[in-house]
């Protein structure tokens, strides 16, 4: 038994919001700045009353009429989101509610912004089990909500939005190889140290980061995991033909792409346009590049997700 991806959705809140906006907002940056950075122009914001579950919703639809699927169809939802509607029920539950689904196994995963990569890869094991056979996974955050506005060096950084896969049991191999890791003893360099508490929020309901060490960290991990998990699809990083990585910064991803020796051409990049979406940024610009055409069926994807925890992972799938 293998598993596929049989569909791909996304959906991004509201209208771009640029780097200048940000400035006419009262923050003091400017887009030069960003830009240098971290090749960021625009972002989207959701609205005030737009929760995960409602941007996970849109990307859902959009994954199942791709994969020609009803919710009813769907055995299983996991979502992967650091910024949930409630601390319970699960954003998966209120999405599936959403949905119209009845009954089928649903729960999310917090691994920041590795978490699509590690939803993903649980669903194939799911699958690969014999216990599921049709898997809805979603990225989908609204971490505008959890942003400092008064720390310019972090609230510039990030976007909200959502991206899903539909992933269906096969007689075919899709997913590849799959390898996620984590190291607790990092947690302190990317966080939001903060609780609720006898009804008051306790420590700091913000996200922090020391950009620097979060910055070699990432780079690090990235490469290494890359090569971790194209040894173990028996594939050399030559026959990958996109590189999809979490879209957190463009330094991060051109120094990754030269660690693993694939050529800016074959990365797929979304984060001039989204910021960093969190758990939403791998499907994000999975969905895109499947729907302008560069990422077609027969194709090696290697997705890669390093985040918060610290976490990292990453996916080889043939579409
Ligand atoms: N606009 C203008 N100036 C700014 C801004 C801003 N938005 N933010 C910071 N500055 C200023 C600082 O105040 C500082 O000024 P000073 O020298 O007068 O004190 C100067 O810019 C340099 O600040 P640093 O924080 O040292 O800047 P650095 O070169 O480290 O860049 C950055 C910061 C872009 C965050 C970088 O460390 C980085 O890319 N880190 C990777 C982190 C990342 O991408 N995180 C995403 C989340 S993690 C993840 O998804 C895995």
């Amino acid at each position: 038994m293998f598993s596929r991806i049989t569909g791909t959705g996304s959906f991004l809140p509201g209208a771009p919001v640029s780097n200048d906006d940000l400035a006419r907002r009262g923050i003091d940056t400017n887009d030069d700045w960003i830009r240098g950075r971290t090749g960021i122009r625009f972002r989207h914001l959701a609205d005030t009353g737009q929760t995960a579950s409602d941007l996970g919703f849109e990307a859902s639809r959009r994954a199942l009429d791709a994969a020609g699927l009803q919710a009813s169809d769907l055995d299983l939802i996991i979502v992967a989101t650091s910024t949930p509607d409630f601390i319970f029920p699960s954003t998966a539950c209120l999405l599936q509610g959403k949905l119209g689904n009845h009954g089928a196994t649903a729960f999310d995963v917090q691994a920041v912004c590795s978490g699509f990569v590690f939803a993903l890869t649980i669903a194939e094991k799911f699958i690969r089990s014999g216990s599921h056979r049709r898997a809805l996974v979603v990225g989908a955050e609204v971490f505008s909500r959890i942003l400092d506005w008064n720390d310019r060096g972090t609230c510039v950084l990030f976007g909200d939005g959502a991206g899903a896969v539909i992933v269906e049991a096969s007689d075919t191999p899709g997913i590849l190889s799959t390898a996620l890791h984590a190291d607790g003893a990092h947690h302190g360099i990317l966080s939001v140290p903060g609780s609720v508490c006898g009804g008051k929020v306790t420590g700091d309901p913000f996200l922090r980061m020391d950009g620097q060490a979060v910055f070699k960290f990432a780079v690090r991990v990235l490469s290494e995991v890359a090569a971790e998990c194209c040894d173990a699809a028996g594939i050399a990083s030559s026959e990958v033909d996109w590189l999809i990585p979490h879209q957190a910064n463009i330094r991060i991803l051109e120094a990754t792409a030269r660690k693993v020796k694939m050529p800016m051409d074959k990365v797929i990049v979304t984060v001039d346009r989204h910021g960093n979406t969190s758990a939403a940024s791998v499907p994000l610009a999975l969905d895109e590049a499947v729907r302008d055409g560069r990422v077609r069926s027969g194709q090696k994807v290697l997705l890669e997700g390093v985040g918060g925890g610290f976490t990292w992972g990453a996916v080889v799938v043939e579409m």
